[in-house]
């Protein structure tokens, strides 16, 4: 399916000052302000209701930290989503070190639809009633804990803007590189031929490039096969990587 209003990412944040930070640099930055794609970080804090402003609570049954409402939280969204010209259906994210882990099948698939809405947890963590409730789909960029969901949601942004049509230079460098076969990428070499002592590989100078091919096809066999095992395993036992189940 096509989309005829570009890709738009919704962020809902406790600090939404985060945000373009890095995604307003360099080919995202460019392409950003190219208005390929869009990119709308609203304030949860904008729907508490109380008077101090506030959307965290102590967590039922004790315990250290704060949960992030399930109210304020709920509200925000649905906020995010009574807008205007929102594309229907879109993902709606939270990102969490719980969730299904973020591949480059799960990016591909996300670049490919409308843009996603993204959840950025803070404190302890998300009251779980507004995680069903509004069918959050929770992602993780790996196992590791960040103090919250912004840094996250922009690995996942950034990973998803690079293969949006017009982004990078020329589109093959997308499909050649790591994950996009399975695989783990080649090494590149580049000026000059001899570095400390060091050469390029002489079959990368001879102008064969079928022997090229085959070489860096063979280099990213071996990478795989050492680096990441479970890729390689994957790979030869026809199973799929894991994959989000995301629809756009
Ligand atoms: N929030 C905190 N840690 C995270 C992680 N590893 N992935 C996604 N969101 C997070």
């Amino acid at each position: 399916m096509t989309y005829l209003s570009p890709w738009r990412a919704t962020v809902l944040t406790l600090f939404p000052e985060m945000f373009p930070g890095p995604l307003g640099m360099s080919l995202a930055g460019k392409a950003l302000a190219s208005g390929l794609w869009a990119l709308e970080a609203r304030d949860i804090r904008d729907s508490a209701t109380d008077r101090h402003r506030s959307v965290d609570d102590t967590p039922a049954g004790g315990g250290p930290g704060m949960v992030l409402r399930a109210d304020v939280l709920a509200a925000a969204i649905d906020a995010a989503e009574n807008v205007p010209d929102r594309p229907e259906n879109r993902p709606r994210l939270l990102m969490s070190p719980r969730g299904r882990p973020l591949t480059q099948s799960c990016v591909v698939e996300l670049a490919g639809g409308p843009g996603p809405l993204i959840v950025c947890g803070r404190f302890e963590g998300v009251d779980q009633r507004v995680i069903a409730a509004r069918a959050l789909e929770e992602v993780s960029i790996g196992d590791y804990v960040l103090s919250g969901g912004e840094i996250a949601a922009m690995v996942l942004i950034e990973a998803c803007v690079r293969l949006l049509p017009g982004v990078m230079g020329k589109p093959v460098s997308g499909e050649e590189e790591s994950f996009a076969d399975g695989l783990l990428e080649y090494p590149q070499y580049t000026r000059p031929q001899e570095f400390e002592g060091l050469s390029i590989p002489e079959i990368l100078t001879s102008g064969d490039h079928a022997r090229v091919a085959a070489w860096r096809r063979a280099e990213a066999e071996a990478l795989t096969q050492t680096r990441r095992p479970d890729l390689w395993a994957a790979k030869n036992s026809g199973q799929k990587l894991p994959k989000n189940t995301t629809k756009g």
